[in-house]
């Protein structure tokens, strides 16, 4: 019998072993709880290093929905809207977390190729607005997803010239990074290109699906906002009392680029990937894979026996379309196993 090869989601991953190594390393005397302990004071610093800016402060958190719907809700009034793609996990996946933090502020998701944002759409929303008419839902924040949801990457110029839109009418600006590290990889840029220097001021910051241990966190480039966030994540139940077990992570996924060494490997994979799958007769490659994220046209028929007979772990999105999604965990012995079993089914 085959064993299943994980392609689902990265974040079905498991840990990286640095990162549990450095919650261990943690692991001695005592320390002030809620994050007035040295290893915080340490993972700010660390941060400033990393995005090259004096102010950076993080706020570690235990999901992706904790970071975005947290960060959103410091930024939105609660009469106002935060502006999105249409496909954005914060409008399609979060269950409405972030009009219960933001105190009923709705999310407005657009459309937009390649499951982005555009200037031009941003514009359209704008022209859209009843402006200062209390019936209406004032447009506030500005929220991008990078990698978007399905593996596009925005490069640092799109978000520039977007965060320069949403600055003509005061919008903040949120950046969804629950894969951040694959984007930075992606375009080969720095963490700080892809965001403040770009006009990003708050981030989510994701380390989970590139192995942390149920950890990721909220960067406020935007030391205004800090005030705000440390109550609503206390009010929601986010500041963790033994905080220097998730700073550690932090600080060890952000020293010496190990974050992007194993988001490197996530990408890498994906690209070994597709340019397999490309070859493949009947199979058509539904986008160009920037990061890690392929999804493919491969029929109902063929979908069912790479689940039963390969042993493929995936997810289906209806249609005979399926989405495969490596981690920092998938080897080139994985890649090159999963096309020898995807050949063996279609041809
Ligand atoms: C782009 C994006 N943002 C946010 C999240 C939320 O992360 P979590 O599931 O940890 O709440 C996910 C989860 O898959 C995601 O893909």
């Amino acid at each position: 019998m085959l064993s299943p090869i994980e392609l689902r989601s990265d974040n079905a991953a498991g840990a990286a072993p640095e990162l549990v190594a450095a919650i261990a390393n943690a692991n001695h005397s005592s320390a002030l709880a809620y994050g007035g302990d040295a290893v915080t004071a340490r993972l700010h610093e660390v941060a400033q290093e990393v995005f090259e800016h004096p102010e950076a402060h993080v706020f570690p958190v235990v999901s992706g929905t904790a970071a975005n719907s947290l960060a959103l809700s410091a930024l939105c009034p609660p009469w106002g809207s935060v502006v999105c793609h249409e496909t954005s996990h914060i409008y399609v996946n979060e269950c409405g977390a972030t009009s219960m933090f933001g105190g009923g502020a709705v999310i407005r998701g657009i459309p937009g190729d390649g499951y982005k944002v555009h200037p031009d759409g941003l514009r359209r929303v704008f022209a859209t607005t009843n402006w200062c008419d209390a019936h209406h839902s004032q447009p506030s924040v500005l929220s991008l997803t990078c990698p978007t949801d399905f593996g596009t990457v925005y490069t640092p110029a799109e978000v520039a010239a977007l965060s320069a839109v949403a600055a003509e009418r005061s919008l903040r600006r949120h950046l969804d990074g629950a894969r951040i590290a694959n984007a930075v990889v992606a375009n080969g840029c720095t963490p700080a290109e892809l965001t403040w220097r770009a006009g990003v001021e708050v981030i989510s910051l994701g380390a989970i699906k590139n192995g942390a241990v149920s950890t990721d966190a909220i960067v406020s480039f935007d030391p205004e906002v800090n005030e705000a966030l440390g109550y609503r994540l206390k009010r929601s139940g986010h500041v963790a009392s033994k905080m220097r077990f998730q700073s550690a992570q932090l600080i060890a996924y952000l020293t010496d680029g190990l974050w992007l060494r194993l988001a490197g490997r996530s990408n890498a994979a994906m690209a070994r990937l597709a340019a397999g799958l490309a070859g493949v007769d009947g199979v058509e490659l539904l986008n160009d894979p920037q990061a890690n994220m392929l999804f493919l046209h491969v029929g109902e028929d063929v979908e069912r026996r790479l689940a039963d007979d390969a042993a493929l772990l995936f997810y289906g999105m209806g249609g005979g379309v399926i989405r495969f999604v490596t981690s920092f965990q998938t080897t080139d012995d994985d890649v090159d196993e999963v096309l020898r079993r995807f050949t063996s089914v279609v041809g």
